[in-house]
């Protein structure tokens, strides 16, 4: 499995006093030397973490492949074809969330992906998109040109915190899913069956298939058993656990645990 490390919230960290501290550049090195095969990063309308600067740091000195999320925004995508990034990922983004709440909805705004995706083409960038695990999106994405497609975990790792984890008990509780534990179950157990479909659907059709979000080291090998996934992008909880064991081994844990 090709591990993605997303950095993302080093910068949150240094963003939150506007400080160079911590370093994204000494997160890339110590990532890529720990076993990221992948680093993964946002640039968001907002700039609320990763900044251009940043981004074109990372592009001059990551030792891996660069997978740069972004949206449809067309700023957005003048600057990431002036990265040429290794594959930009579409991602939806919203002003207001605190991290990307759903998939692209590939539907709705059908022009503005084409037109995203044939311009990351002209600059010879792979295009992923990032969406909910279902076969009409995936099937829609291929219509669309991608070579990849992103599973968005968000609702399993969600469920998997409500039926396992503390998340019930804390101020950050999940209300609609304050659900009884044999519903809880039996919505996991229908969030890992859509993700697997969506995956074996999608390799079907010639796509690759990433997941990602909300994935930490408890529910991981959930996603390890979905043998078409063959990429998964994870940020916050190897940055939560950096804190508490330091960045490099917080990767090699979950290295250990995304082997096959
Ligand atoms: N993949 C995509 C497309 C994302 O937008 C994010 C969040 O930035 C991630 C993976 C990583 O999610 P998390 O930080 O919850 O591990």
């Amino acid at each position: 499995m090709k591990l993605g490390v997303n950095i993302d919230h080093i910068a949150v960290l240094r963003e939150a006093r506007r400080v160079n501290d911590p370093d994204i550049l000494n997160a890339l090195y110590v990532a890529c030397q720990n076993g990221a095969n992948q680093i993964t990063i946002h640039l968001r309308e907002d700039r609320r973490h990763i900044q251009d600067v940043d981004a074109y740091n990372i592009m001059k000195h990551s030792t891996v492949p660069v997978n740069l999320e972004c949206s449809i925004n067309r700023n957005i995508l003048n600057i990431a074809t002036d990265l040429k990034p290794h594959r930009a990922t579409l991602v939806p983004e919203k002003r207001e969330e605190v991290t990307t709440e759903g998939g692209l909805d590939v539907f709705a705004h059908e022009d503005e992906i084409t037109y995203a995706i044939e311009l990351l083409h002209d600059y010879i960038i792979p295009v992923s998109l990032f969406i909910d695990p279902n076969i009409e999106a995936v099937e829609q994405s291929k219509k669309l040109g991608a070579e990849m497609v992103e599973l968005h975990t968000g609702t399993f790792a969600n469920i998997y915190a409500m039926l396992n984890g503390s998340l019930l008990h804390s101020s950050h509780s999940l209300k609609e899913l304050e659900l009884p534990r044999n519903e809880l179950s039996i919505r996991l157990e229908k969030a890992v069956s859509d993700i697997t479909a969506a995956a074996k659907y999608a390799k079907s059709i010639g796509l690759e298939v990433a997941a990602g979000h909300g994935l930490n080291y408890h529910n991981v090998h959930e996603m390890m058993k979905i043998a078409e996934i063959t990429e998964l992008n994870i940020g916050q909880s190897i940055i939560a656990k950096s804190v508490f064991v330091g960045l490099a081994d917080a990767i090699k844990e979950m290295r250990r645990l995304t082997t096959r």
